[in-house]
């Protein structure tokens, strides 16, 4: 095998000694011979450096010459280093020729030469023999056919006017050009981190602000070229205000039923009501004011500040019509049919948790929650806690949430309940429970000068820390519903998450104002042919969910005062239902023991709770002694209603585009089934 130093060929002139060794060592050719040959001693020495790169096997060689001599050989050079041959037996004579060729043993190179030469008796006449290689072809070509697209440009993204209260539109214009015109017509399409367009793909759409703050509008031109880097993109900035205070106006329902009718107004007085044809004016029931924020949770802090004075006129027993502001409100009905069930509605800004995007209605659906159970024409609306959940400013990188009021002074209010709840504020008057929101350390301050139902007073609006114990606590109270079902609403909003030993000092005055409560609730459900509600805002025999673990019960602090004055029952006697929020879910709970069924109706607008398991485990007690036979659940956004059917109530869980969860009813024996139970996904 001899390798080529480079593919060229020499020869080098032969000596006798490199003949020698050749002739001893060198390659075996093997040949063929044709015409008469004179063996005179003539020869041709031919030999050859080779070169590395490539390797050759053999070579072969023909020789022709006068008189129609020809001698073609192989030369075997697979165990040679070199190629170094002599070839005698050739007649002397002239006109003699040579070619060689050879091929690599990878056979990508080919190789092939001739010389002349004369051949004289007796001698070895050295041979010169020029090797051209060639290369097989290794390489192929691609033919490129490019085309060039010239890439749209804006010219310009106006806003007129580039500020707009919320709720107002904003006139958007665009220009571009395209220098050739291609590949399609210009496409306009335009963004923005909050807010609605008429038509988000036309060239001057209208934008409509929805919520208060800096909205980033980028719009976006395209020529049809497929890239992406070939659109160009230009940003407007306009700002939302929000709109001036406006007034509202609900009717809200206390002790025995009282139709308690409030506005909230920037006015500093309080416009007049017209009841049944009589005018009167509305009482302050708290002026505007700015009041020292109650909590530390808020970080930075500020102070509450309340620009609206807070109206009430409790409205005569049996009047048809009351009129304030041009609209007439909403009075309860001496039998109601169909009752609204909400909680936790509020848009969640607080952190270390999950900044929900309140400009979003999808994420933050409350406003839809709200207009879908008021197209329902319910006669009354039953809030079992939670309203208000903005307490911390939205961080700069939440878009969805840019521009909210924060803290708790009235716009956070407003923004959280009066302007999405106003369509089911208009539809029916509302029994209103207290959640651990409105606790005096949070949103304690709007919830005396808004919701709550008892006159407002210096040691009940959550000013003053000297009397939390006193507005923290309160007595409960019913609302006939009809003459045979009512409502008894228990203000849990700051029970804590232990129990509590009565033997201990700190916990007593808490144990007993609770059992004192759980008692009056109990003279309250005194008469067995009513049918009570007690409704309050902290599941107690219901569950609350832990992710990927058993769920655990209710409020320990509770439980704790109900199992020791209500053993077994934790209820007291006569208590026909019982309904909740806090967790944010809807969930329907019955037992095999003698407790009321449970209904858990959390899901009204904020951040979802992990689901429950799935099959549930009724091995699970919500609290000791207590065993579920039956659970209904789902996390998702909706409502519920209570319709009278007949002599009984149908409870119905509505999910958001309002399909029916499950429907349930209760037995004379207080057994609630219903249509669909377990995971209702
Ligand atoms: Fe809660």
């Amino acid at each position: 095998m001899i390798k080529f130093l480079r593919l060229s060929c020499l020869v080098i002139p032969v000596t006798g000694a490199l003949l020698a060794a050749a002739a001893c060592s060198g390659p075996n050719p093997s040949s063929s011979e044709s015409a008469p040959s004179d063996t005179d001693g003539a020869s041709i020495g031919l030999s050859l450096d080779l070169a590395s790169g490539v390797t050759i096997d053999s070579a072969t060689y023909t020789i022709t010459g006068p008189g129609g001599f020809t001698r073609s050989a192989t030369i075997d050079l697979s165990t040679s280093t070199a190629l170094s041959v002599v070839i005698g037996g050739i007649p002397a004579g002239t006109g003699y020729s040579i070619s060689v060729a050879t091929t690599s043993t990878d056979g990508l190179v080919s190789c092939a030469g001739s010389a002349s030469f004369n051949v004289t008796a007796h001698t070895t006449t050295a041979v010169t023999v020029h090797l051209s290689c060639h290369e097989a072809p290794r390489t192929g070509s691609v033919q490129v056919n490019g085309g060039a697209n010239v890439c749209p440009v804006i010219d310009s993204a106006g806003a007129s006017p580039a500020e707009a209260l919320v709720g107002t539109g904003v006139h958007l214009s665009g220009a571009a050009h395209d220098a050739d015109s291609g590949p399609s017509a210009l496409k306009y399409a335009w963004t923005a981190t909050s807010g609605v367009f008429d038509s988000a793909s036309a060239q001057n759409p209208l934008f409509t602000c929805t919520a208060p703050g800096t909205v980033n509008i980028t719009l976006t031109v395209t020529d049809g070229d497929p890239s992406p880097t070939c659109s160009d993109n230009l940003s407007v900035i306009v700002t939302c205000d929000p709109p001036p205070p406006q007034p509202y106006s609900w009717v809200v329902l206390g002790s025995g039923g009282a139709a308690i009718a409030r506005v909230v107004t920037p006015d500093a007085s309080c416009p007049s009501i017209t009841v049944d044809g009589v005018s009167q004016a509305m009482n302050v029931r708290v002026a505007a004011g700015t009041v020292p924020v109650r909590t530390s949770s808020a970080t930075p802090v500020k102070p509450s500040a309340f620009p609206v004075t807070t109206c009430e006129l409790t409205l005569p027993s049996g009047a048809s019509r009351a009129t304030v502001l041009g609209h007439d409100l909403p009075l309860p009905k001496a039998n109601p049919q169909k009752i609204v069930i909400i909680g936790d509605t509020g848009c969640r800004l607080k952190t270390g948790n999950p900044w929900q995007a309140c400009s979003d209605t999808t994420q933050w659906p409350f406003q839809k929650i709200a207009d879908a159970a008021a197209a329902m024409h319910p006669d009354l609306v039953l809030h079992v806690g939670d309203y208000h959940y903005r307490e911390n400013a939205c961080p700069p990188d939440q878009t969805g949430c840019q521009g909210s009021p924060w803290s708790y002074g009235f716009d956070a209010w407003e923004a959280d309940l009066f302007r999405p709840a106003e369509s089911l504020m208009e539809a029916a008057p509302w029994i209103m429970v207290r959640g651990n929101h409105e606790e005096c350390l949070r949103a304690g301050q709007g919830w005396f000068r808004f919701l709550d139902t008892r006159p407002y007073a210096e040691d009940h609006s959550c000013n003053s820390p000297a009397n939390d114990d006193l507005a923290n606590y309160n007595d409960p109270y019913a609302v006939p519903v009809g003459g045979d079902t009512q409502v008894i609403v228990f203000d849990t909003s700051k029970a804590g998450a232990t129990p509590l030993n009565p033997l201990n000092a700190t916990d007593a005055p808490i144990f007993n104002r609770y059992q004192a409560e759980l008692k009056q609730a109990g003279d309250l459900a005194s008469n067995p042919n009513v049918f009570s509600i007690f409704a309050n805002h902290h599941p107690l025999l219901a569950y609350t969910p832990v992710a990927g673990g058993n769920p655990t019960g209710g409020i320990s602090s509770l439980l704790s005062v109900m199992s020791t004055t209500y053993p077994n029952t934790y209820f007291p006697p006569n208590i026909g239902l019982a309904m909740h929020g806090h967790v944010h879910d809807f969930q329907a709970v019955d037992y095999s023991t003698n407790n009321p069924p449970a209904f858990v109706a959390g899901m009204g607008g904020d951040n979802l709770d992990p689901v429950l398991p799935d099959p549930f485990p009724l091995s699970v007690s919500p609290a000791a002694g207590v065993v579920p036979d039956m659970v209904a659940h789902d996390n998702v956004f909706g409502f519920m209603t209570m319709e009278r059917t007949g002599s009984t109530w149908v409870y119905k869980a509505y999910r958001l585009d309002g399909s029916v969860m499950t429907s349930c009813t209760l037995s004379a024996a207080d057994k609630l089934s219903c249509t669909n139970t377990g995971y209702l996904h």
